[in-house]
């Protein structure tokens, strides 16, 4: 493995299923002290992971309440006194995402949790980060950053958002010793492939040299790396664990 996180702070939204969970059980097996975001309760995140002597705070939050954000950096830094990395990993998809098809609800529930949620994490974290002049942020975008997939209108262009935005932050904290940077997964069997039909996941595995589907664990290794010290000079840039499917 390419590093040691012992008692890093590690924020991993969307910890609650998926890529984040996934994530978030790696930096606490390599030693970090990990605060888990989700929306949604992360209890069971918590109890597997305490019940393997982990370190790990719940933290139950909308990524995009800024409000919140900032309230939930102010407590870590009185209780740690820095934060180490950030993982912005939460995001829906929604179905009938076509550009006829999709709606202003969809638009605003898209853009504002795929994109302005990363936005606003960055936001709180990097004050503390650019003052240590240390930190690590991975986000978490997406092939569809990179692609046009078919009935993901809003989608692509929330994960577009996330990559324009690593890009700008990564040259912008580069000075300040902040690596910035981004995953763009492929399909990967997650929750969120509840808002695929199975045809059209199925007409994705052509597309994907590999000749299958990711696991939550395989991104997951590739977040980790680029929150290491082994990606010391890699910043604004973007990782593909798509299986091959950008590079087709
Ligand atoms: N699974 C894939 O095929 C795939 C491919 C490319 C990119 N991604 C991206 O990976 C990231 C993780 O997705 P996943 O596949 O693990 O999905 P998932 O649905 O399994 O997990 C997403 C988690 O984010 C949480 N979440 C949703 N809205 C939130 C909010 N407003 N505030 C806080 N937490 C919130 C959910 O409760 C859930 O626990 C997303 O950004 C997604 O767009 C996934």
């Amino acid at each position: 493995m390419t590093d040691d996180f012992a008692d890093q702070i590690i924020l991993v939204t969307g910890a609650g299923d998926g890529i984040g969970r996934a994530s978030a059980r790696r930096f606490a097996e390599l030693g970090g002290i990990v605060v888990l975001i989700d929306v949604r309760g992360v209890e069971e995140v918590e109890a597997e992971l305490t019940a393997k002597g982990c370190t790990v705070i719940g933290a139950t939050m909308d990524v995009r309440n800024g409000a919140a954000w900032n309230k939930l950096v102010a407590d870590l830094l009185v209780r740690f006194g820095r934060i180490d990395v950030l993982v912005n990993n939460a995001g829906i998809a929604m179905p009938g995402d076509s550009v006829i098809g999709s709606t202003e609800d969809m638009w605003d529930q898209m853009m504002s949790i795929n994109a302005k949620g990363v936005w606003l994490g960055m936001q709180a974290v990097l004050p503390a980060m650019v003052a240590a002049k240390r930190g690590k942020i991975c986000n978490v975008a997406s092939t569809a950053a990179h692609i046009g997939l078919r009935d993901a209108a809003v989608y692509c262009a929330s994960k577009g958002a996330v990559l324009a935005l690593t890009r700008q932050a990564g040259v912008q904290y580069a000075a300040d010793n902040v690596q910035i940077n981004s995953v763009s997964p492929g399909t990967t069997m997650t929750g969120i492939q509840r808002t695929v039909t199975d045809a059209q996941r199925a007409a994705f595995l052509p597309l994907t040299p590999i000749g299958r589907f990711a696991q939550s664990e395989e991104v997951a290794e590739t977040i980790v790396f680029l929150c290491s010290a082994g990606s010391s000079f890699v910043t604004g840039a973007d990782l593909s664990v798509d299986g091959g499917m950008v590079a087709l």
